[in-house]
């Protein structure tokens, strides 16, 4: 079994690189379909977003514009429930076709806040929310995306931009916390 050392924590492979980037590349199609002639701006929430945005971006064929905002509500391998926003938009968003990219939806507080608030802020946008990762099972408020890579267990992850504590990030594929039960 392929594993990896991040910090104190063994991780094992979950999803391989071929497995992400067939599904990321099966997503940029659906994105261009759905798109067409809309110019459609994607936001994303860094950190984690940024290796996913970046291959997503390879396969669009429609013409979009990219923002970036930096919220946090995680330490270690906990969600706090506090959201703080590090990094604004410098975007209009009237009447613009929006749609919030993140790496993976846990409680599902960070996105539900931050989409409650952009609406609040731009009545006219029409906002919907791509995840590379969804837990289902780990929500603790009802939020569901539109466009989701891959559903997965309550199981904490890393690599492809997703990090404990900052590290891992850089990894192509996606490990799961080693559990020497299976
Ligand atoms: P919530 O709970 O607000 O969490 O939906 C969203 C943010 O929490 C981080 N997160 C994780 N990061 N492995 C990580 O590396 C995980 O398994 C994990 N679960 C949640 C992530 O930043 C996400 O945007």
């Amino acid at each position: 079994m392929t594993t990896i050392q991040v910090g104190d924590q063994t991780f094992q492979l979950y999803l391989s690189e071929t497995d992400i980037s067939a599904r990321v590349k099966a997503l940029a199609e659906i994105l261009n379909t759905d798109y067409q002639g809309k110019n459609p701006l994607f936001i994303g929430i860094l950190n984690g977003v940024f290796m996913f945005i970046a291959d997503l971006f390879k396969h669009l064929t429609i013409d979009a514009e990219l923002g970036f905002v930096r919220l946090s509500s995680y330490q270690g391998m906990q969600s706090s429930g506090d959201l703080h926003q590090k990094m604004g938009l410098d975007k209009d968003l009237a009447n613009r076709d929006v749609i919030v990219v993140d790496d993976i939806i846990d409680t599902g507080n960070t996105l539900s806040k931050f989409v409650a608030d952009l609406q609040r802020n731009y009545p006219t946008a029409r906002i919907k929310v791509l995840t590379l990762l969804s837990k289902p099972s780990a929500r603790k408020v009802a939020f569901e995306a539109d466009y989701v890579g891959f559903e997965i267990p309550n199981v904490f992850v890393v690599g492809y931009g997703l990090d404990y504590d900052e590290c891992g990030r850089q990894w192509p594929a996606i490990y799961q916390l080693y559990s020497n039960s299976e």
